[in-house]
């Protein structure tokens, strides 16, 4: 069994298996979190911020819905090996949430970025080396690029942003998806627009808004459905 990071795109299944498109966000990740250390300013620091949550939310909410699935059906012990990363999942969305709730920089911001930055890199040796190539030894070429189209078009709606309230599994995270997205990319666009303090006595309202909304969706109740207590944001 061999690690993705070791292998061609031929190797991996071509171009659209999901092998391949798994490892072409890896290494954009592991672009962005080394341009995060090299972060000289807070400003520079958030906006590299802003761009990892958008790639690994929704790469990570469409790995929840559509291939851990298809890992514990196709594994005897694919449970306990997809639970394993639905925690480093479920500690990501608890960290950046308390990133974007802090009011004023605490003193442990910095400790906080660092430990987000090693869950994440931990989570992609995890897909990588074991998760991953145990999947590919199950399943055909064929098999593998219908799931890497199936997963690019989920992840192409799913949510952009942290929700650690609502299920890890499905049936939770799959219902909430949708609407959870919608939200998400109207607050990424109202965002856009306040950076460049276009009509701020719309957007503000609309911001404050917005983060209601998406709170209250995360907290209904179908939505937390599937969930194993141990990634419960209770848990
Ligand atoms: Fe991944
Ligand atoms: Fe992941």
């Amino acid at each position: 069994m061999r690690s993705l990071a070791d292998q061609t795109l031929d190797e991996l299944g071509g171009r659209l298996s999901v092998l391949s498109r798994q490892k072409s966000d890896h290494i954009e990740l592991d672009r962005l979190l080394r341009e995060l250390e090299a972060a000289g300013t807070r400003w520079e620091e958030d906006r590299t911020l802003q761009r990892i949550y958008r790639l690994v939310f929704p790469h990570a909410f469409a790995e929840e819905t559509v291939l851990w699935p298809v890992i514990r059906r196709v594994l005897a012990d694919g449970q306990a090996l997809t639970l394993e990363v639905e925690q480093e999942h479920q500690e990501v969305n608890e960290l950046v949430r308390s990133l974007e709730d802090e009011k004023d920089p605490s003193p442990d911001r910095a400790t906080r970025i660092a430990r987000l930055a090693a869950v994440l890199r931990e989570d992609v040796r995890d897909e990588e080396d074991e998760l991953l190539p145990r999947l590919q030894d199950r399943l055909s070429r064929r098999q593998l690029r219908a799931l890497g189209v199936a997963w690019e078009a989920v992840r192409r709606v799913s949510p952009t942003r942290a929700h650690p309230v609502v299920a890890r599994r499905p049936p939770g995270n799959a219902l909430s998806s949708l609407p959870l997205s919608v939200v998400d990319r109207l607050r990424d666009g109202a965002d856009v627009l306040a950076r460049h303090d276009v009509a701020p006595h719309l957007v503000e309202p609309a911001q404050r808004r917005l983060h209601q909304v998406g709170r209250r969706i995360e907290r209904t109740v179908p939505f937390r459905r599937g969930e194993d207590p141990s990634t419960s944001a209770e848990g």
